[in-house]
């Protein structure tokens, strides 16, 4: 029998992603969609690793099963590494992921390109015995244009270094192979793998 993980996120961008990197597992990936009553998740960290131990503990104590969770953003250099762990409500509470994408071109159309950036994922897992953290990274440049619809979030302005396509002009499998939540995951994995925990 398939043993169960919760992945303590809303976010179908990451939902989906995560479940291809587990594929190989003989799990079975829930998410807060799967529970009813799952409060609103209050990530007043003041890092990616704070915020995802507190998604991750808080659905933990609820469900009681093994959890995973991802706290991730986007560190742009140009911008003093904004928005950085505020990168889902950059543009402000309820925005979309235009709102930001539009909030970040204008604040760069001051500054020279290349607009060099990077991803950053912080993946943790908690249960009764274990807390684990894996941290992933991925460097490249934002464009001042959209490009692509796969994805979510920054992807179709991000370019990876030594790709011409922006996150959203690849597929998932592509983006998996490389991404910052990618990177974070698989370490994780190993880690869960090494002290046979999956
Ligand atoms: P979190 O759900 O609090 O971790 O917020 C993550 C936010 O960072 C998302 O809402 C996106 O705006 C951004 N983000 C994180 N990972 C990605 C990615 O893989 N692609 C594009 N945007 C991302």
């Amino acid at each position: 029998m398939k043993s169960k993980l919760v992945f303590a996120t809303g976010n179908l961008g990451k939902l989906n992603e995560v479940k291809e990197l587990f594929a190989d597992k003989n799990v079975q990936i829930l998410s807060i969609h799967d529970f009813d009553g799952i409060p609103e998740i209050i990530e007043n960290g003041e890092t990616f690793s704070e915020n995802a131990f507190i998604k991750a503990d808080t659905i933990f104590e609820i469900t009681g099963l093994p959890t995973i969770a991802d706290d991730s953003g986007l560190v742009v250099f140009q911008l003093n590494g904004e928005p950085g762990i505020y990168s889902a409500r950059y543009a402000g509470e309820n925005c979309t992921y235009e709102d930001n994408n539009r909030k970040i071109i204008a604040a760069l159309s001051n500054f020279d390109k290349p607009h060099l950036a990077k991803f950053v994922s912080c993946a943790v897992y908690v249960d009764k015995l274990h807390r684990i953290e894996c941290i992933g990274e991925l460097e490249g440049e934002l464009i001042s244009e959209f490009r692509g619809s796969n994805g979510f979030g920054y992807d179709p302005i991000f370019v990876p270094s030594g790709s011409n396509k922006t996150l959203a002009e690849v597929s998932l499998l592509e983006k998996n192979k490389e991404s910052h939540r990618a990177k974070a995951f698989n370490k994780l994995k190993l880690e869960l793998t090494k002290k046979e925990i999956l």
